[in-house]
């Protein structure tokens, strides 16, 4: 029989060493094998941020103490389980490539931190960007995507926001599917499960091409604390409540559970009045969106909290499902949006964006609601029973109209209970 002889049994047809070879073989195939972290954010991912309300000025006391009114407040009860670093957390690299943070805001290293977060239930977050630096101007991540997935891996990341800025301008830009692939693939490589958050804003239409790219992807621009705002920062606008919901439309079949519309992070609890932040969080809850924090929690209003907390508008956000509500009327400033549940339940939000209240009588009856989308539609042949969602009382059955009153710049929601459950 032929043995192999000394030089073959040491090498190759492709020359190499056998336990060399194996091993970028093994890198080889798991790349090319790489998928995004399965079975996470199989409901809109829930938590806070830093970005809204503090911008760069974050340091981990700051972290330390919101990872406590977190849990003191109830709000990790209610759901909300990310506590995620936006920019401006970052030092320089070491002399290895490896990133290291602010060593003035971050002295006990990001490891502890994340420690100090997960012992008090929370999953922690970071944030990183697709180009050179950040939008703060701090390192970004291109070419070093497996260095920082790593590190991220080490340090027990649970959660990573990927920003675009600096990527380069007109042909030399960086192409968007291969940068987010390229994270995903080290994310994956990393092996620690990590939701990875795509916020390029919309650009490119990532609801196109991100499915499985990413767990969530932002639809727009930055939004901010306003009603229905545009604030021009020369070649880029941040945006208000109303005009972030208006660019949600076409965008629903896209969404699904482990990949979600991501009209940005919550300005509850930064809004003007009450209703201002009601509506907000409901009509978010209504697309399915994250819900994720952006005010300060360690002196939260308490009224903003019930916001926060309220169980049924936070289970129509979670519902399993994972369908997100469209405008089923639209007239000037008064909308009437619905969205399918589990279990044959529906969601109903008026919303009234004007600054004048609003009375409607809402007869189920002579209503036709259908989910172009999915076929479904309420019966209203059958009952209903009308919870509102604010108040949790009883509204009375879809036998009757609904009477309902909403105040300006405010929503009323409501669940429909299907009876023959
Ligand atoms: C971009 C993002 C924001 C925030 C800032 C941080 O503008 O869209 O959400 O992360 O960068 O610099």
């Amino acid at each position: 029989m032929k043995t192999m002889g000394d030089h073959q049994l040491k090498t190759n047809r492709f020359n190499c060493l056998p336990e060399f070879c194996g091993v970028v073989l093994l890198c080889i195939v798991s790349i090319a094998n790489a998928q995004k972290m399965p079975g996470l954010a199989e409901t809109p991912p829930m938590g806070w941020n830093s970005w809204n309300h503090f911008g760069c000025n974050i340091d981990e006391e700051l972290i330390r103490q919101t990872a406590d009114a977190i849990v003191a407040t109830g709000l990790r009860d209610a759901g909300y389980e990310y506590l995620n670093l936006d920019d401006c957390w970052h030092g320089d690299r070491d002399e290895d490539g490896f990133i290291q943070p602010d060593a003035d805001r971050f002295p006990s290293g990001i490891k502890a931190l994340a420690d100090y977060v997960h012992e008090r239930g929370l999953k922690f977050g970071i944030y990183s960007d697709a180009g050179r630096t950040t939008c703060g101007g701090r390192p970004g991540s291109q070419g070093y995507e497996f260095q920082d997935a790593l590190q991220y891996a080490r340090w027990g990341v649970d959660y990573l926001k990927y920003d675009w800025c600096a990527t380069g301008e007109g042909a030399a830009q960086r192409n968007p599917i291969e940068a987010y692939t390229t994270m995903r693939d080290a994310l994956s490589a990393a092996g620690r499960p990590i939701v990875f958050s795509i916020c390029e804003w919309g650009d490119s239409e990532p609801w196109t091409w991100a499915t499985d790219i990413g767990h969530l992807w932002r639809t727009t621009g930055d939004i901010i604390n306003c009603w229905d705002c545009e604030i021009g920062h020369g070649n880029w606008s941040s945006w208000g409540i109303m005009r972030i919901l208006d660019m949600q439309d076409g965008l629903r079949q896209f969404a699904g559970p482990g990949h979600w519309n991501d009209p940005d992070m919550m300005e509850v609890g930064n809004l003007e009045s009450p209703g201002e932040n009601r509506a907000h969080f409901a009509m978010w809850a209504m697309l399915a969106a994250p819900l994720i924090i952006g005010t300060d929690v360690r002196d939260l209003n308490p009224e903003i909290l019930e916001i926060l907390t309220n169980p049924g508008i936070v289970a129509i956000d979670q519902d399993p499902l994972g369908i997100q509500g469209f405008a089923h009327r639209r007239e000037r400033d008064f909308e009437i949006w619905v969205r399918p549940l589990e279990d044959g339940d529906w969601a109903v939000a008026f919303l009234n964006r004007g600054d004048e209240s609003r009375r409607e009588s809402f007869d189920f009856a002579g209503e036709h609601i259908e989910d172009a989308l999915t076929g479904r539609r309420p019966d209203f042949g059958n009952e209903y029973q009308v919870i509102d969602l604010w108040t949790g009382d009883e509204a009375g059955s879809t036998r009757q109209p609904l009477a309902v009153t909403v105040g300006p710049r405010d929503v009323r929601i409501y669940q429909l209970e299907a009876s023959s459950k």
